[in-house]
């Protein structure tokens, strides 16, 4: 079976091909340039506008016709409300004009699932962090359950925020990442409430911050103080779930750094450390093409009028049918 899968609950536009082998055929994503933060109608104005072009080149890298595809999956949340409408319409457009299936699926669950696949961890405990989210999860009992997550910003909003409030550009984080070398630590608010994070504070206090220190010192303990946050919840989170493994997902895990530290903390721990590869981290249509997959495997059917965006839509929230 052959699933084609589009992603598009923010600012990226993404189509991949995948098999129900899990060969990943083509995996595309197109960037929209970014300024400042995302604007939620611009960012679908430019999915409706490269969806088309880049539909026609990830067929055409994958080598097949649209005839050939079996099973149509999109992106349905959460995210941002007119992307996931753009997507959502597309979707639903070429499931009828080619009398496809169609399967609406989570995009935070996706991120889990894409990670299982290109890294062949089992059953491990997900740390994922982008710029919309920031949880950490392990399947329990039918369901990805979040052991502890951000209360207010994600971590990619933080490093955004305070690279766009610098000047620094976007997206941030890999241009914090870049400046961090050669920093050194300056004092910064480490909030952990619980198994929960918060970084708004954090956020804040770092751009105050900047005013007196280097912008590579701040850099530097921006990236230690909330990285150092997120992998002590992750720590506590494996000693309480007795998995094995950890595996990363969304757009920071690219980060060096924030890899480095919870390998670190995976050998403490006699757990095994997963990465996978750059492409399938950030948000992608492989992702989403492949959970379209395992869902319709375990048996998971949508009729078209039932294919409506959810733009809040938790993690656990999911009945996950194909583990
Ligand atoms: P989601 O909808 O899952 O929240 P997203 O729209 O934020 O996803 P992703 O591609 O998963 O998209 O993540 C983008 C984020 O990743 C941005 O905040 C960006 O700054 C961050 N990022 C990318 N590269 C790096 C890096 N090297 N270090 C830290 N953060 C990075
Ligand atoms: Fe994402």
């Amino acid at each position: 079976m052959i699933c084609l899968g589009i992603e598009g609950t923010a600012e990226k536009l993404g189509v991949g091909i995948v098999t129900s082998d899990g060969e990943i055929l083509t995996n595309l994503t197109k960037h929209m340039p970014l300024k400042e933060g995302i604007h939620p109608r611009e960012a679908a104005q430019h999915h409706a506008q490269n969806l088309k072009p880049l539909l026609e080149k990830a067929l055409e890298k994958a080598g097949i016709s649209l005839g050939e595809v079996d099973l149509i999956a999109f992106s349905r949340g959460p995210g941002l409300g007119p992307c996931l409408r753009v997507v959502a319409v597309a979707a639903r457009t070429l499931a009828l004009k080619y009398r496809l299936p169609i399967l609406g699926v989570n995009h935070c669950v996706a991120h889990i699932e894409i990670g299982r696949l290109t890294t062949g961890a089992k059953d491990p405990l997900t740390v994922y962090a982008s710029g919309g989210n920031t949880q950490v999860t392990a399947y329990v009992e039918g369901r990805y359950r979040v052991f502890g997550e951000t209360l207010d910003i994600a971590l990619g909003n933080c490093i955004d925020q305070f690279a766009r409030e610098l000047k620094l550009g976007a997206p941030g984080g890999p241009i914090v990442e870049k400046l961090a070398r050669g920093g050194s630590y300056v004092e910064l608010p480490y909030v952990v409430k619980g198994m929960d994070l918060s970084y708004s504070g954090l956020l804040t206090a770092a751009v105050k911050k900047a005013t007196e220190a280097s912008v590579a010192d701040v850099c530097f303990s921006l990236q230690e103080t909330a990285f150092a946050m997120l992998v002590e919840v992750a720590e506590r989170a494996l000693a309480h779930t007795e998995k094995e493994e950890v595996l990363i997902a969304g757009g920071v895990a690219v980060n060096k750094r924030l890899q480095e530290m919870l390998r670190t903390m995976c050998e403490e721990h006699g757990a095994t450390f997963y990465a996978p590869p750059r492409d399938v981290l950030g948000d992608n249509g492989a992702m989403i093409a492949w959970l379209g997959l395992l869902s319709y495997a375990s048996g998971a059917r949508q009729r078209l009028e039932d294919t409506h965006v959810i733009q809040r839509w938790r993690t656990d929230e999911v009945e996950v049918l194909w583990r």
